[in-house]
């Protein structure tokens, strides 16, 4: 008896879970973790359920910075909300033995949303004929009898010109307006008001192996596409070390079709740097019906991946400090002083 009172049945990171467990599973973390573990409700979906997301560091009483990741706004994705969850439990373990993650977890807050399109998932696991839906729930405008809004083609981010349809009853319909459809406008009024914190902007899809950079509009390029495309590569390397399997990091045009209305592409817009879309596995075989048994070594290698991804996020404004100042001060000394200490170096040893 006292056995089985004490021996909860520990949770199975490597399956799939329907919604409610997953709601359970977030109440548990905080019960687990009170200390660094926060549930934020930040909105409602279409159906009127509570969006909420994981607020996850240490209390320092300083300022923080912060990471956000989100999973789920594909309702097909399953692999996504399995690596969100994966990510909270080995952050949460990590961070006792490990003084890099300790750290990390003093300087900045995650912000993780397991699943964002929650109508969506819930739809994808009613039945068989259910389970590939893309889209969110809402229905279609007064003239079509579709349902659902793509809402990684609802954001504010060169809205409803490339990689769209118009037609609602299609899987890239940006919905009426940016932003028109709640699970997007929880996002964005969520970051956007809090947008000078987040050092890094992660947001989790399967399928394809790729590590996406902004922008999804072929004309634009990220103004720190180099620094991009360098973390990306790095991301991609770690990743491949796990199990060796190969992401291909670019821009969305460049590695798999154009796209407005991207979270990504609208973090980046609203001044976040680093601002990625992970695609995980696989690259098609199975497609969104990944088989449980690649839930785990999946989350292995796509969490090497994000923390490349984070750990340069939180040096450049933490570790790097030091250093940090230690160039801003030549920068400011020079180029004048450099060229009055060489001429002084000169008269001297002409004199
Ligand atoms: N998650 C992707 C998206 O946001 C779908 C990628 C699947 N298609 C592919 N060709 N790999 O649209
Ligand atoms: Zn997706």
């Amino acid at each position: 008896m006292i056995l089985f009172l004490c021996n909860r049945a520990q949770y199975d990171y490597y399956k799939y879970h329907p919604m409610s467990e997953i709601t359970s599973w977030m109440e548990q973390m905080v019960k687990d973790h009170p200390d660094v573990v926060t549930v934020v409700k930040y909105g409602k979906t279409y159906e009127s359920r509570d969006i909420s997301l994981l607020k996850i560091g240490l209390n320092t009483g300083k300022e923080k910075k912060a990471i956000w990741m989100d999973c789920g706004i594909h309702a097909r994705e399953w692999i996504a909300p399995a690596f969100c969850q994966y990510f909270v439990r080995e952050i949460l373990q990590t961070y006792k033995t490990d003084a890099k993650m300790e750290e990390m977890m003093k300087n900045v807050d995650f912000y993780v949303t397991p699943v964002l399109n929650m109508d969506g998932y819930i739809y994808t696991w009613e039945n068989e004929t259910t389970r590939l839906w893309r889209k969110n729930r809402s229905p279609g405008p007064e003239d079509c009898a579709c349902y659902g809004t793509d809402l990684n083609r609802n954001f504010d981010a060169n809205w409803g010109t490339v990689g769209v349809s118009f037609n609602c009853c299609s899987n890239t319909y940006p919905g009426t307006k940016p932003a028109s459809e709640p699970e997007a406008k929880a996002v964005t009024e969520f970051v956007g008001s809090r947008k000078d914190i987040f050092l890094c902007f992660l947001t989790i899809h399967s399928y394809g192996q790729l590590i996406l950079v902004p922008y999804g509009h072929p004309n634009y390029t990220a103004p720190n596409y180099d620094e991009l495309m360098m973390v990306g590569k790095g991301a991609a390397e770690a990743v491949w070390k796990v199990h060796g399997m190969n992401y291909t990091v670019g821009a969305s045009p460049d590695v798999l079709y154009a796209n407005s209305g991207s979270s990504r592409d609208w973090a980046r817009m609203q001044g976040i740097p680093l601002s990625f879309t992970f695609e995980l596995r696989d690259n098609g075989t199975y497609g969104f019906k990944l088989p449980e048994d690649q839930i785990q070594p999946t989350c292995e290698e796509a969490y090497s991946g994000a923390l490349h991804i984070i750990t340069y996020a939180h040096d450049k404004t933490f570790s790097g400090a030091v250093a940090n100042a230690a160039v801003t001060l030549w920068s400011i000394l020079s180029p004048t002083s450099h060229t009055f200490i060489f001429v002084w170096f000169q008269v001297l040893w002409l004199s």
